[in-house]
């Protein structure tokens, strides 16, 4: 099986409230086609959750009435979004079939509290495509919380034991300082845990409610552990993401446990 995540720095703007981007996610549905095996995709909120999200501080959880209402809005927003991506999957070729991650999983402290994977399990027996995404979920100890489609990753990975699994950024991978800010970045090709720990700390510049990237990469450590490859590539470079499910070389960050 393989699991690729479409990240919201991909398939949507990031600084443009609710944008999406319809050609990017058209070409990487085509490059999806390349997949020959049980795929799973997953993708990020973009500018459809963490603008609206961070605003109404809907990561920390219920904190007052107010925020109820926004819970539902960004809810709206994030499935309109996958409601777009899920229709540019299926003109392309891709048999896609929505599952929000509360209809999978229950949520405590921000973290999978249990995962049932027998819905995704019998969308790919049918030969579908099932497509999970990030959301504003029920939370047993904070009231609501965001999950993040990489807890959903990790959570599939955990029960699929998959052969490949994708990150598409907005970047060529993990790089030794912020390649936006330094030009003389270089890319690591091979990650693990010891590499991580030596990275310089920056904060994440945009408004992102689940995390800088070092969080992701502790999730994506995890789930090195239980897949025979786990890989982040530039979504935004047309082939990068064809290549990287071909098992063709590919300028990208393995991740290795
Ligand atoms: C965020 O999901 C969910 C909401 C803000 C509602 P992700 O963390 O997976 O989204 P991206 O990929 O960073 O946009």
């Amino acid at each position: 099986m393989i699991i690729v995540k479409l990240g919201g720095s991909v398939i949507t703007d990031k600084s443009r409230l609710r944008t999406f981007r319809q050609e990017t996610c058209e070409r990487l549905a085509g490059e999806l086609l390349a997949a020959k095996e049980g795929l799973v995709v997953v993708h990020g909120a973009g500018s459809f959750g963490h603008i609206e999200a961070k605003k109404h501080e809907l990561h920390k959880g219920l904190k007052n009435e107010e925020q109820i209402e926004h819970v539902a809005k960004v809810q709206r927003d994030v499935r309109e979004l996958n409601l777009k991506v899920i229709k540019t999957l299926i003109d392309g070729g891709i048999k896609a079939v929505s599952i929000p991650p509360a209809g999978a999983a229950t949520f405590s402290a921000c973290a999978v509290r249990s995962f049932d994977p027998d819905t995704f399990r019998s969308i790919l027996d049918l030969g579908l495509t099932p497509v999970s995404f990030g959301d504003v979920v029920p939370d047993e100890s904070m009231g609501f919380s965001i999950c993040s489609g990489d807890l959903i990753m990790e959570a599939l990975a955990k029960q699929f034991k998959p052969s490949l699994v994708v990150f598409c950024a907005d970047v060529d991978g993990v790089f030794d300082s912020d390649p936006k800010d330094n030009k003389k970045a270089r890319l690591i090709p091979r990650l693990d845990s010891s590499t991580l720990s030596k990275l310089k700390r920056t904060e994440p510049k945009r408004d992102d409610v689940t995390g800088s990237i070092y969080g992701k990469l502790e999730r994506m450590l995890a789930i090195a552990r239980n897949c025979e490859k786990c890989m982040i590539v530039n979504g935004n470079v047309p082939g990068r993401l064809e290549k990287a499910i071909r098992g063709q070389k590919v300028v990208s960050t393995v991740v290795l446990p």
